[in-house]
């Protein structure tokens, strides 16, 4: 049985004191209630110390956006994911596809971050998605392969452990456009029959796969109840502690069938 896992990616939004604001208001929330999943937020860098105090695991844990592809060295302006593993955070996103598109990341990249937090024992959450063109032309599953293809097999050490996969649709993020149940529930499955290959049918079995693009109080129970989605990556709706709270009642919802 996969934990549900939904994580908030608060992008370039609210600095300490408003982050801070945020997390105690969920972490008051969600206290003493027995999740039958995972929750994390990812505030930005200089936002991590602020809410590590309110992110500490009982049940909101704390995630990072970003990381190095390296331990350490001459790479001015970045953070290794031990520097960050030391701030209190367990969980990075990688792959996103905004950094795809304005930071003209590629696999390559996400493979020597992946091993990053993985080497500084923290878990992963690959990103990874088709834009709306591809999608209209038929190659949704093919870009997705490729995608996966490109990083999953060069990874060190993955497992079902340390690696979250998150199938965004470029289309549906940020845009209010959602996929719908069916659409994602193929687009996850696909994912994990490829996941299956490359990693092993085992391992496939136990990785969860979350849906991000438009992911709201109104559809999570839907999308989150579909066999192979386990749980979101969640944007904009992540930002106001209501709407994260009602994406994070709908996970429970989808957990009672
Ligand atoms: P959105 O973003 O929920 O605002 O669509 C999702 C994401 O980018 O992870």
């Amino acid at each position: 049985m996969r934990r549900y896992l939904v994580a908030g990616n608060w992008k370039l939004n609210l600095g300490p004191a408003a982050g801070r604001e945020l997390a105690f208001g969920l972490a008051d929330r969600l206290r003493g209630r027995e999740l039958r999943g995972d929750v994390v937020v990812c505030p930005p860098f200089v936002t991590l110390a602020a809410v590590a105090p309110a992110a500490q695991g009982d049940p909101v844990q704390l995630g990072a956006q970003n990381c190095a592809a390296w331990d350490k060295g001459a790479y001015t302006g970045e953070v290794s994911a031990a520097m960050l593993a030391e701030a209190g955070v367990r969980y990075v996103i990688v792959g996103h596809s905004e950094r795809r598109q304005y930071f003209r990341e590629i696999d390559q990249d996400f493979v020597g971050k992946i091993d990053q937090v993985h080497a500084a024992g923290l878990k992963a959450i690959f990103c990874y998605g088709e834009v709306l063109d591809e999608r209209k032309g038929g190659r949704a599953e093919a870009v997705v392969e490729a995608q996966l293809r490109g990083v999953l097999p060069r990874l060190e050490g993955a497992n079902a452990y340390n690696l979250v996969l998150a199938y965004e649709p470029v289309w549906a993020i940020g845009t209010g456009e959602t996929a719908t149940p069916e659409i994602a529930q193929h687009m996850h499955a696909h994912s994990r029959a490829l996941a299956g290959q490359l990693l092993g049918a085992e391992t496939a079995g136990a990785l969860r796969i979350l849906y991000g693009g438009s992911c709201k109080p109104d559809n999570a129970r839907e999308l989150i109840g579909q066999p192979d989605v386990d749980g979101g990556l969640i944007g904009g709706a992540s930002l106001k502690a209501a709407d994260f709270l009602g994406i994070i009642d709908g996970a429970e919802a989808a957990c009672d069938g």
